[in-house]
């Protein structure tokens, strides 16, 4: 990641004050830790002016963690920008800064300013910060210096470079009840934003960068401008490299004008997003206009543009915020204890289910009686929402609050494997409003975790094609973070097919048999089972489907073949746990042959 440099501190004095709370660091914290974040306030400032103006479109509340995340990518940038330093060394010190950090988060609190302002603002607003592990380790790579072939090679740097910051920015406005929600079809111009932000950034820092012998751009764009390359490492500004920055230039232009990227998005959040575009793109013409002292300095748009940009988006954000009432957390007790992770600690934090809100109590089944796997179509969302006048999202959001229930009632009797069919490939046929609510909720309870603290190992069956990359490093992360736990397995389906599986798994045979692995010839069940995406997954005991459909919707046909069906009319948001209950009690009287002859 890169921040913008040598830039005059507190230009946003001049600017007109926005009304409403004055942004001062949390209230009623300890003095260091209002001192800690008042640093990284200064020092976004002084760094990165544009980002700090944009900082204070956010509500008060959320301003000090903007700062707190911000001024850690600043640190973490100058420690691997340093000049007077040999670049391991630099790489080194980034290390030691991302390590540190690793281990503050563990104790909740640190020595070091910006990083306890951080574990403050990660810990406070419930962040996980390991995907910024990746943008760390991308800034570590920075000191080697970044050669670039193709657009591709450099969108990458990106990716992992700046994008995991911002994520953390709409994971906090999400945290505050006022998401920055993208769209499942705007992910791409999420991107492109993202890519022309640095743009903006490395044509901005163009001199700085030259002067250190760096040129941040793909030799792909450097090669269409012959000559270009040479007289900008020579400090010439040639025509070639006057048309080169130009055309580069109307490039950012067009990444960073994403005008439906924040279609949905709070209104709040979005005049943050389309604020810095304004922003960038003011900043595109200073470059234009800088000529050939675009190699000596960083050109900054004049006070005016700033100004026709920034007052009209100050009114626009204060009343879109004050329309909102956000979820703020409490100040934290500070830390006393440096607990190391760790299984044990893992293991003594886990909590029991909450109790059936009716005060229901699980039946008792012998232990013999018990289904062992039991899978749930969890359907008729939409057809709940329809009745009740509402959009089909909302029903998502109510089967979500099922689903939990179904978690706890498991817990409660003891089942030890419980599948629930979340999403299926099939469902890609529906409208992308619905998908991206549909998807989005998962992601929230991954992230919010009801069930984070259970005794729940949780996994994930599906295919990754086409789901949001938050959301695999969401289920990713969890399927890691639970991975030891020995209570129920829950095995969550999105994105997937039956038919898909078994064509995988055969696949994963056929290159077995052509390694010399396994013999065609020979291939049992067994074989294929193993070959399984889940090979430990038992087979299905209890097919329960909800929505008064009578058919399996290509759901776990390997598993499924000899299992127990059993068919609900309701609709799967109007069910709890005394429902699952009643499934497995209905089991239980069921008698099981498996080709066997009547006894
Ligand atoms: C099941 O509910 C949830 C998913 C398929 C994701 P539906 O959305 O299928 O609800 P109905 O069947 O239309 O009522
Ligand atoms: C099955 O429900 C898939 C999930 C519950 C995720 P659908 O509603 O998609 O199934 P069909 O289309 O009615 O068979
Ligand atoms: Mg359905």
């Amino acid at each position: 990641m890169r921040t913008t440099h040598s830039a005059p501190a507190d230009t946003d004095a001049a600017l007109p004050a926005q009304r409403g709370r004055p942004s001062r660091p949390p209230a009623g914290e300890d003095p260091s830790l209002k001192a800690a974040y008042r640093l990284c306030r200064r020092t976004t400032r002084q760094h990165d002016p544009a980002i700090s103006l944009l900082v204070q479109l956010m509500p008060a509340a959320l301003r000090p963690a903007g700062w707190a995340l911000w001024a850690a990518a600043t640190v973490l940038d100058d420690l691997a920008d340093r000049q007077d330093v040999e670049p391991a060394a630099r790489a080194a010190r980034v290390a030691a800064w991302t390590e540190a950090l690793q281990h503050d988060l563990a104790a909740g609190t640190s020595r070091d300013p910006v990083r306890y302002a951080l574990v403050d603002t990660a810990l406070r607003w419930g962040l996980d910060l390991s995907g910024l592990r990746e943008a760390m380790d991308s800034t570590r790579e920075d000191t080697r210096g970044r050669h670039f072939a193709d657009w591709a090679s450099w969108r990458a740097w990106c990716s992992e470079g700046i994008a995991p910051w911002v994520d953390q920015v709409r994971h906090l406005s999400d945290r505050a009840g006022a998401p920055m929600t993208l769209r499942l079809d705007r992910q791409q111009d999420y991107r492109r934003f993202i890519h022309g932000a640095q743009l903006t950034d490395v044509l901005t820092d163009l001199g700085a960068d030259l002067s250190q012998g760096d040129l941040l751009l793909p030799q792909e764009a450097l090669n269409a401008f012959p000559g270009a390359e040479d007289d900008l490492r020579h400090g010439n500004w040639s025509p070639a490299a006057a048309a080169l920055v130009r055309e580069l230039t109307a490039l950012a232009r067009h990444w960073v004008t994403r005008p439906s990227m924040t279609t949905g998005m709070h209104p709040g959040a979005a005049v943050v997003l389309d604020t810095a575009a304004c922003l960038m793109r003011a900043q595109l013409d200073a470059v234009d206009a800088a000529g050939r002292a675009l190699l000596t300095c960083a050109p900054r748009p004049s006070l005016a543009a700033r100004t026709r940009i920034l007052a009209p988006a100050r009114i626009r954000s204060a009343l879109a915020w004050s329309l909102t009432p956000l979820t703020v957390p409490p100040p934290r007790r500070p830390a006393v204890t440096v607990p190391g992770p760790g299984p044990e600690a893992e293991r003594t934090g886990l909590r029991p289910p909450p109790p059936h809100s009716g005060g229901a109590r699980p039946p008792r089944i012998a232990a013999d009686r018990m289904p062992t796997h039991v899978a749930v179509i969890m359907d008729g969302n939409g057809r709940w929402a329809g009745q009740r006048g509402l959009p089909r999202p909302e029903g998502h959001r109510a089967g979500n609050a099922a689903a939990r229930e179904m978690v706890y009632g498991a817990l409660e009797i003891g089942l030890r494997h419980l599948t629930l069919y979340a999403f299926s490939t099939e469902n890609w046929k529906r409208d992308t409003e619905e998908i991206t609510t549909i998807l989005e909720a998962i992601r929230h309870d991954l992230d919010e975790g009801p069930i984070r603290d259970l005794d729940v190992r949780q996994r994930w069956l599906g295919r990754p094609d086409g789901l949001p990359e938050e959301l695999v490093q969401a289920l990713l992360r969890e399927e890691r973070r639970t991975s030891h736990r020995t209570g129920l397995t829950l095995t969550v389906c999105i994105n997937y097919g039956g038919r898909g599986e078994i064509t995988q798994t055969a696949a994963a045979l056929a290159r077995a048999a052509r390694t010399g692995d396994l013999d065609p010839d020979l291939i049992s069940e067994d074989d294929f089972a193993r070959h399984l995406p889940h090979p430990d997954m038992p087979d299905v005991d209890l097919l329960w489907r909800t929505g008064n459909g009578q058919r399996t919707s290509n759901f776990l046909p390997w598993h499924a073949t000899y299992a127990e069906l059993y068919f609900t009319p309701g609709y799967w948001p109007d069910m709890d746990r005394r429902a699952l209950w009643q499934a497995v009690s209905a089991y239980s009287r069921r008698q099981r042959r498996h080709g066997g002859a009547t006894p």
